[in-house]
């Protein structure tokens, strides 16, 4: 397979700094070699970042919402359009952020790409959060906590959202994994629209296998095109204490393997992003290292060193 790497260094969509070094720390722990090892051609397109960075451009609360929610907006459709871009090639993105709010681009690059050919994209939400608040739900205000509300055309995003890079996807063909922290609106927006909440809960009662099954037996069934947007607070806080809204009880690493491992094998992973890695947090790259480690996973690295199987993707 052909991977082409994404950085996104923003942390606009976040209450707090660092995570716009995430590319850079993935990088670090190797993520191109990881990929190279596994026999992918992996090309690095650098980092989108803003031009113009001054005190001001830090997320940190005391911002103007306006001046953050307009850098969200300009990262977003230039992902998109670089995400688009990639897709059309007929390589698989793999998007480095960054807060979760740059999901707003990848993803609609992804719906943008699938639209006209009539695939349909189903998303795996690995997170503790369901990030599906709107401008008005929101108790933070923070724009990494709206993406999939956004991508799902919930109302409650003025025009300043909408634009020709904005690809729209159908709330029943999301799945949230690793849920642990809703909020109560969210919670409401959430089950009114039907998506699949797989919280932590139900994967300990079901397990992990159960769950991502489902997942992967209704995307081929769809003949879908099925994004990953892989959130580090998704992990246990033990094992991935770089981010900056870690919440107890995620999953384990040995959870976390194995759900990147079946998502290879079903073959129809087309595109990914790895976000909210705050390496300012991270203690000693532990995060880092093992958010490159499930990558790995993904993209075919088994314990006995099998050939990776092909992954499914679509070319022109
Ligand atoms: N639900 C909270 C909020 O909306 C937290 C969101 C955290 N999102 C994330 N991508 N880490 O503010
Ligand atoms: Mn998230
Ligand atoms: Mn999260
Ligand atoms: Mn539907």
């Amino acid at each position: 397979v052909r991977i082409d790497l994404v950085g996104v260094a923003t942390a606009s969509g976040a209450s707090v700094r660092g995570c716009g070094m995430g590319p850079e720390a993935l990088r670090v722990a190797g993520l191109a070699e990881a990929l190279m090892d596994l026999d992918h051609a992996v090309a690095d397109h650098g980092d989108l970042r803003r031009a113009q960075t001054s005190p001001s451009t830090h997320p940190s609360s005391a911002r103007m919402p306006e001046e953050r929610k307009a850098d969200v907006l300009e990262m977003a459709a230039r992902i998109s359009d670089a995400g688009h871009a990639i897709l059309q090639s007929g390589h698989v993105p793999v998007f480095l952020g960054g807060d979760h709010s740059i999901a707003m681009g990848t993803v609609s690059a992804v719906a943008r790409y699938c639209l006209p050919r009539q695939k349909p994209v189903h998303v795996l939400w690995i997170d503790a959060h369901a990030d599906y608040n709107t401008p008005q739900t929101s108790p933070s205000g923070n724009l990494h906590g709206m993406p999939l509300a956004l991508l799902c055309g919930e109302p409650g995003f003025d025009e300043a959202f909408q634009g020709d890079w904005l690809g729209r996807i159908d709330a029943h063909n999301v799945t949230i994994l690793g849920a642990r922290s809703v909020d109560r609106e969210e919670r409401r927006l959430v089950q009114a629209r039907g998506i699949e909440v797989i919280d932590m809960r139900k994967i300990d009662q079901i397990g992990v296998v159960a769950a991502v099954q489902k997942v992967i037996d209704k995307a081929k069934a769809a003949e879908a095109h099925l994004h990953v947007s892989l959130d580090v607070d998704s992990l246990d806080p033990a094992i991935a204490p770089g981010g900056g809204t870690l919440v107890p009880g995620g999953l384990s690493y040995r959870e976390a393997h194995l759900v990147m491992e079946m998502l290879h094998d079903c073959g129809l992973v087309g595109s990914l992003d790895v976000v909210e890695l705050n390496p300012f947090l991270d203690h000693g790259g532990k995060s880092a290292t093992l958010l490159v480690d499930l990558v790995a996973s993904l993209f075919g690295r088994s314990i006995m060193g099998e050939e990776p199987g092909p992954m499914e993707f679509v070319t022109e």
